[in-house]
Formats: C-alpha cells, structure tokens, sequence
C-alpha cells in the first residue's frame, strides 16, 4: 500500500459524505427568468432558442405563476416593439402605455411576489438597432441616451418594477438612473447594473428574438457592432473599473455578461466588491446546448446543471438564464 497522508477520495467514498462537503449549491431562488413579450395574440417560438417563446400578456402571466411554483423569485421581460413604434431616439422605451409597463402592471397584480426586473437600454425601440441614439455621424451619444434611459426607468418603477437592469453600457447612466429614481420617490427600487458586458457574439438569438440588431438602411452611417460602448473580450482590468464606477454610482447588484466565456472576470469581480453578483447565461450559450441536446450529442440535464454550478463556484450569487424553469423541475426532483 502506498504510504498517502492525504487522500482526498475519503470525502468522495458516498453521496452523503459528497454532499456533505460540497462547497457550492444551486437553488432555484438563484435564478432569474429572461422572458420575451410581445403584442401579437400567438405565443410565437423563438427559432434559435427552443423552448422559449414571444408571450402575450396572457401567457406571461401563466409562465411567471408556474416559474414562481418552481422557486423561481425573479423575472426579467424584453419586449418585442411593433415596426412602427420605433424611432432614431427609441422614445417608446418611456411610453406609460408601452408593453413593458403594461406587462408590468399585470404582472404585479397577478403575481404579487415575484420580483420583477427589467432592461433599460433603447435597441429593442431603436430603429437603428443600437442601445443608444446614433447621431448623424454614426456616433451612439452618451449623455442624450442617459436622458431617455432614465426617463424610461423612472417609468418602469412608477409601473411597479422591484429592480431596474441597465444593459446599455453608456458612462454615467448608473448615477443618472438612481439620482432620477429618488427624485421621483423610487428610492427603493434597486439597480442590478449589467456591469461588465461585452460587445459579444454570444447574444445573436436574442437580437432575431426581438428583431433588434443594429441596421443598415437608412442615411446614417450606422456602427455594425456595439464595441463603442459594450466591453472588448479581450479586457478583463477595465472590467473592474467598470465595477467600481457602478458601486460609487449606486449599483445594488452588479452583472457580468455573457457568463460562460467570462467566468474569470466574475471571479475578478467576486475579489474586488462585496456586492452580489449576478452571471447572464446569454442567448448564444443557451441555444449552443439546446442545438446540441436536440441532436443527442450530449446529456441536457447534466450539461445545463454543471453549467449553472460553475457561475456559482466562479463567485456569482445570481444567475440570468433561459434553462431556469428546467433547472429548477430537475433541482426539485433531485
Ligand atoms: C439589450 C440586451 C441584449 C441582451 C440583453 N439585453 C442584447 C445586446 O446587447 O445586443 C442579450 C441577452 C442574451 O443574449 O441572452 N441591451
């Protein structure tokens, strides 16, 4: 026999002695629900996002009261804006009568306790297809969006909003959306900031869901991508610049987006604030495993729950994902 002080297969030998001494655990009150909606009377699937849909206001509420019997506490909504509503300074985004505020209104009354979260950003109104108003130029403003921004999360929390979610990555707009939410009384409605996003591949299947990528006809010179105001991958300091802003501006939570190519940068991020973090299983990711567990090449459930695990171990305490009505069913079963 070899002559081993240390043999860490002890604590391996049974499923209780594992679970005993397993460091990190995923509960269904760990996830937030992304969910689409849009004002047609189908519940439309998404192409690149199997087992996620376009929902009316009807079966919104259906989904988030059966989210909510898994253990889900929180839902995000997108929406998905008619043609005509949207403009070059994506106004619709503060119309009190808008999809967002009206899901909103339902929501809160149908099911009282979620926490409902939501986007601020202008590409779902954008005509340009940009999280910001572009100039003539071809330039997406900062400081002019930050107006709209706020306009819109102002409307949010009035239509009963328990968390505002900047996604647009403008400088400043953290500050300037808490500084308006305590002028008009919405001091406790709190900011999950998408703190560190990237200017990623990974978010294709959202944009075709809400039809929301940046276009090209028109007049203007319109950027093709969003890397003048989203992160560049191949950063990891500015990420924790990034984060220090947010936590001076007010930010309650902070995100990192997309998740699983970035999780080094959660982990960064889980050594520099006390913060809660949150982790977004974006688009891309999600339609990756779908594709694949469609043809058989892997085993969904066990690919999805090691795959939420590690954006537990890698230091976030939330996590954004389209898997989490699933995960939770296959939790509960244990
Ligand atoms: C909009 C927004 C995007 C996502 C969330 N909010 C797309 C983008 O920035 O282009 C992506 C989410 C996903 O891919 O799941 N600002």
């Amino acid at each position: 026999m070899m002559d081993l002080t240390y043999r860490p297969r002890r604590l391996r030998r049974t499923p209780a002695l594992r679970s005993m001494v397993q460091e990190n655990i995923l509960g269904a009150s760990d996830f937030i629900y992304p969910l689409f909606v849009h004002e047609g009377s189908e519940i439309e699937p998404i192409g690149a996002m199997p087992g996620s849909y376009r929902w009316h206001l009807d079966g919104l509420i259906k989904e988030v009261e059966r989210a909510w019997d898994l253990g889900i506490r929180c839902v995000v909504i997108f929406p998905k804006v008619a043609e005509s509503l949207k403009s070059e300074d994506g106004s619709e985004c503060f119309n009190e009568d808008g999809l967002i505020p009206r899901a909103i209104r339902c929501l809160k009354k149908e099911v009282p306790d979620m926490t409902i979260m939501t986007d601020v950003a202008l590409d779902p109104y954008s005509s340009d297809g940009h999280d910001g108003i572009v100039s003539s130029e071809g330039i997406v403003l900062n400081d002019e969006t930050i107006d709209q921004l706020c306009r819109q999360a102002v409307v949010q929390a009035q239509s009963g909003a328990d968390l505002i979610g900047p996604s647009d990555m403008m400088d400043g707009r953290v500050g300037a959306i808490r500084e308006a939410l305590d002028d008009q009384g919405y001091e406790h409605v709190g900011i999950i900031s998408y703190t560190a996003k990237y200017a990623s591949a990974y978010y294709g299947p959202f944009r075709e869901a809400l039809d929301s990528a940046p276009r090209l006809e028109g007049g203007k010179p319109i950027p093709t991508d969003k890397s003048t105001y989203q992160m560049d991958p191949g950063n990891a300091r500015e990420a924790v610049t990034e984060a220090q802003l947010d936590e001076q501006e007010g930010a309650d939570i902070l995100m990192v987006k997309p998740g699983l190519a970035y999780l080094d940068i959660i982990y960064r991020l889980r050594e520099e604030t006390e913060l809660p973090i949150a982790a977004y299983n974006v688009s891309g990711e999600y339609a990756m495993v779908k594709s694949a567990a469609e043809k058989g090449w892997i085993d969904e459930k066990a690919i999805v729950l090691e795959t939420l695990l590690s954006f537990k171990r890698a230091g976030a305490d939330l996590i954004l994902t389209y898997h989490a009505c699933d995960a939770a069913k296959w939790l509960k079963k244990g």
